[in-house]
């Protein structure tokens, strides 16, 4: 196939339709008469799942081993693009190798409640880590002449209903939290196509979404790529093709072209439409095919890999008395099945078969040199106590300096298909952990699980918490790493670990009812909410502790252009203050208030990762744009900044902010927008506004002050929009000049707005 355009006209009306829903389970219909070729689908997002033509769907069982690299869960903890790249690019050609075209990842919603099923799969609670993070992804996998599969576009935060349910969420939400992770990756990372998602938005299947798939996706954001369905996800295929989707996977065995090609006919669908998806379809096969050379992957090179970024997203969450890392010649216990059965990928639709798999304990010995006891201290099929098993434990505990102690979710807790309905390991495993506290060994707890846990019950038991989410099939030699100091830990919360369910963000609005979910709580999601509330976490958004230590010093903050041309400079130096070479993600967070609507306390702007040796010290540069600075006005449908003051934070954590600067917004729009219908009170909030009316309201000769003006009144009148008030007999206003008067108070509103910018 060589003209698009040419091979376009020369299929018929049943070949155009038929192009655009798959042939099998994984790949797309071959018209051979005209040279196009069939292109191979495959999941995704960790490691790639070639199924035989026969494969079983969700099973794992068939498929071609390859390397599992940590799922995203654990990927999002690494905070670090450039590492993703690695892991896509390595993905890249193991896809290649195994003859798939188009990988099934990544996914990038948003983590709105620690309840969702299939958080493993997904990067973070926020949007600026889930889009850079996803975007590395994406230009990894491509770079290899691989298409990558953006998903599940949009508003799939939950497993309950999953197909059918209808997320209702506002606009402003919408653009801020859910879709701005998918604008970064479309914009930064062009992938070759966008998977859109099971479920409704606002009572719309986003497969049918029209604004969803063409204005904002197409048009907006340029996207120039395909619009694939999630599996079955599409309900009435003519309309799906008229929003915007254009192939509809897996086959539907003929039924829904026929339908397309009856629409066509009867001119219920525009031809055009079919034939821009065709275009679209071509212009994806052609690129998948373009270099058809074999590739082969060195699986124990990317094993090799696989190690080395997971012992980048383990996170040490707690280590009194620096109680890791642990001597290898020490007196050890290893305690808890998961540390040789263990936890490394979630289940359904992205299970992999390994090329191979690294036992915790086996690598904790290999290191240490020495057959380190163990005792398995409970069971996984099972959340009963089984007195036996933590005796062994106990016993084992009380003759070791230190207890290495893995717990975490069993398989059956957490898959794609459902939700969680609780926070908490399970009750054996935390009987077992007060067994093995008890002897008065050290403890180190490993955690493996995909969703977070709460810690807030158990954690005065451990002296070290690890937490190792899902560290893929090399997972165990990362975590032998950290824990022996071979690695010093790297990993930072991409998700809030909560004190309690009942704390979090969507409690009351998840999984919602009858076939709603309502998403009341806005933009607040993540440490967005917990930082408004100012309410309790485990663990904050950003935290992670190393073996060493940091020091922030020397903000700077410097402020060029105005308005959508602004342009701000952070830098900062960090300096590596303790005796280990060590990792820090430094982070730049906008707290920047608003008149109009309420807005998070701060938001994550920018984040680096720097690698210092011990005493030295680096000056790390951030450029913010008036983007980052913008919210979503609901009732203009634009992001727009006011002229305020807003404060830029670096730090290491969203609740461990370092340094303090201060800007003041260089932009044409008012701090607050009059207008006449503004009301009295926002007129008087501004010394121009209040000039203004004072010039204004003139009661007769001998009067004195106008009567709406004394103390008193400005605040029984402040809630009465102004043109109201004029008609008042006592206002002394004139009605006819309100527009001409808003203007005056505006221009000088604005013109206050002008760039200057302090540190602190
Ligand atoms: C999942 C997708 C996956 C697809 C193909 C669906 O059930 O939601 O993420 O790519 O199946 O396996």
């Amino acid at each position: 196939m060589h003209d698009i355009a040419e091979t376009a006209g020369r299929l018929t009306l049943q070949e155009r339709a038929a192009l655009t829903s798959g042939a099998t389970l994984w790949s797309t219909k071959p018209v051979a008469r005209v040279g196009v070729p069939a292109i191979r689908f495959s999941d995704g997002p960790h490691g790639v799942r070639r199924q035989p033509v026969d494969g079983d769907y969700l099973g794992a069982g068939h498929s071609a081993p390859a390397t599992c690299f940590p799922p995203a869960v654990a990927l999002g903890a690494s905070w670090d693009p450039a590492l993703l790249r690695r892991v896509g690019a390595a993905l890249g050609q193991e896809a290649r190798a195994l003859d798939v075209q188009v990988l099934l990842g990544p996914g990038i919603n948003i983590k709105r409640s620690p309840l969702c099923g299939r958080n493993f799969e997904y990067l973070s609670e926020d949007p600026h880590v889930a889009g850079v993070l996803g975007a590395a992804l994406i230009d990894g996998i491509q770079s290899q002449g691989v298409g990558a599969s953006l998903k599940h576009f949009a508003v799939n935060n939950q497993e309950t209903d999953r197909l059918r349910v209808s997320a209702d969420v506002d606009e402003r939400t919408l653009r801020e939290i859910y879709l701005a992770g998918f604008e970064y990756a479309v914009k930064t990372a062009r992938p070759w196509t966008v998977m859109a998602a099971y479920n409704r938005v606002n009572g719309v299947y986003a497969t049918q979404h029209e604004w969803l798939l063409t204005t904002v996706l197409r048009d907006e954001w340029g996207f120039d790529g395909v619009v694939v369905s999630d599996w079955a996800a599409v309900d009435d295929r003519v309309a799906a093709l008229r929003a915007g989707l254009d192939l509809e996977m897996p086959t539907s065995g003929g039924a829904t072209d026929a339908e397309l090609v009856a629409a066509t006919v009867d001119q219920t669908l525009k031809p055009a439409a079919l034939d821009a998806s065709v275009r679209r379809l071509l212009t994806l096969i052609q690129r998948a095919t373009r270099d058809p050379g074999a590739v082969e992957f060195d699986a124990p090179a990317h094993h090799r890999l696989a190690r080395e970024v997971a012992g980048q997203c383990a996170i040490l969450l707690k280590n009194d008395d620096a109680t890791l890392p642990l001597h290898p010649g020490g007196s050890i216990a290893v305690i808890g099945e998961l540390a040789r059965t263990p936890r490394y990928q979630g289940a359904g639709s992205s299970q992999i078969v390994p090329t191979q798999l690294d036992e915790p304990l086996a690598e904790l010995r290999a290191l240490a040199g020495t057959e380190l006891p163990f005792a398995p201290g409970y069971r996984l099929d099972t959340r009963e106590h089984a007195p036996e098993l933590e005796d062994e434990a106990r016993t084992l505990a009380a003759a070791a300096e230190a207890s290495v102690v893995f717990l975490g979710l069993p398989d059956a807790d957490e898959s794609e298909g459902f939700d969680r309905s609780h926070l908490n390991l399970p009750a054996n495993q935390l009987a077992l952990l007060r067994a093995v506290a008890s002897t008065g060994t050290r403890v180190v707890v490993v955690l493996s699980n995909g969703g977070v846990v709460t810690t807030s019950g158990w954690q005065r038991h451990a002296d070290a918490i690890l937490e190792g989410f899902l560290l893929g099939q090399a997972g165990g030699g990362a975590l032998a790493d950290i824990i022996f100091g071979v690695v010093n830990p790297s990993g930072r919360l991409a998700e809030t670990i909560p004190v309690r369910l009942p704390d979090t963000p969507a409690y009351l609005n998840f999984p919602g009812e009858l076939g709603h979910v309502r998403y009341g709580e806005g933009v607040f999601v993540g440490y967005r909410h917990y930082d408004a509330v100012d309410g309790p976490v485990g663990y904050a958004f950003g935290h992670g502790l190393s073996y060493t230590t940091f020091d922030y010093s020397d903000l700077t903050v410097d402020l060029t252009g105005r308005d959508e041309s602004l342009a701000v400079t952070v830098t900062a130096r960090v300096t590596n203050t303790g005796s280990r070479p060590g990792r820090e993600i430094v982070q730049v967070y906008v707290s920047a208030p608003s008149p109009v609507v309420r807005r998070p306390v701060r938001e994550l702007r920018a984040f680096d990762k720097v690698v210092l040796e011990p005493g030295r010290g680096v000056v790390v540069r951030f450029k913010l744009g008036w983007r980052d600075f913008a919210y979503f006005h609901p009732g203009r449908s634009r992001w727009t900044v006011e002229a305020v003051s807003a404060d830029i934070q670096v730090g290491a954590s969203s609740r461990d902010i370092r340094l303090t600067g201060t800007v003041r917004l260089p932009v044409t729009e008012p701090r607050l927008r009059i207008t006449p219908d503004s009301v009295f009170a926002d007129w008087l909030s501004t010394p121009a506004g209040e000039a203004v009316l004072r010039r204004e309201m003139l009661p007769p000769p001998g009067m004195g002050h106008a009567p709406f003006l004394t103390p008193g009144s400005r605040r029984t009148m402040g809630s009465v929009p102004l043109r109201r008030m004029a008609r008042f007999p006592g206002a002394y206003l004139d009605p006819g000049k309100l527009d001409r008067l808003a203007a005056e108070v505006n221009a000088a509103n604005g013109a206050a707005g002008s760039p200057d910018a302090a540190v602190s």
